[in-house]
């Protein structure tokens, strides 16, 4: 099954919520391919000798990889982490994460500055590329277990929006094509 996506609908209801518009209006693979994101599925059970994540890995020279568990019980400042990752951010890298178990939305923006919720499962492999304005939030299930993948030594550092003197973001704007009113 591939990944499903949609465009959303933005209130104060609990960020956990899907918020579909009404009615729903999914975006394709596609669309998000033409935004930089890159997706796979693979068969999370076997990730540990995986001849296809072990491809992607050469292929895209993503030489790092950690978990993160996202449960209070196995992670410090739960919360504050948390909402570092709902707010709206760019990494001067790709950011590549592989679910493993549970589920949760990455949020990012589209060439119009709307809102493209993308739900993630076991088995789904997403990159978003280096200065897309995006975020990240469980959703109702409140679990996710992701494989973080990195090429060489991992930065995580966030760039909170507006970041449009950001080398990243001025590099991705050019590439996807965002036209100027949308930063
Ligand atoms: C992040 C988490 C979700 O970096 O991996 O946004
Ligand atoms: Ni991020």
């Amino acid at each position: 099954m591939a990944i499903e996506a949609w465009f959303m609908e933005e209130n104060d209801e609990d960020r956990r919520l899907p918020h579909h518009r009404n009615p729903k209006e999914f975006v394709s693979l596609h669309h998000l391919a033409d935004l930089g994101v890159l997706y796979w599925h693979l068969n999370p059970k076997h990730y540990e000798n995986d001849e296809e994540l072990k491809k992607i890995r050469e292929d895209r020279g993503y030489s790092y990889t950690d978990m993160l568990d996202l449960c209070p019980e196995k992670m410090e400042n739960y919360e504050e982490k948390l909402r570092n990752f709902y707010t709206e951010h760019i990494h001067g890298d790709e950011e590549i994460r592989y679910c493993l178990e549970g589920s949760g939305y990455f949020d990012v923006r589209d060439k119009n500055d709307r809102w493209i919720r993308i739900w993630i499962k076991a088995g789904d492999l997403i990159v978003l590329p280096a200065g897309i304005y995006h975020r990240f939030t469980l959703d109702t299930s409140n679990y996710v277990k992701l494989m973080r993948l990195f090429v060489g030594e991992p930065v995580w550092t966030a760039y909170n929006r507006p970041q449009e003197d950001h080398p990243a973001r001025k590099n991705y704007i050019v590439k996807i094509g965002v036209p100027l009113q949308a930063h």
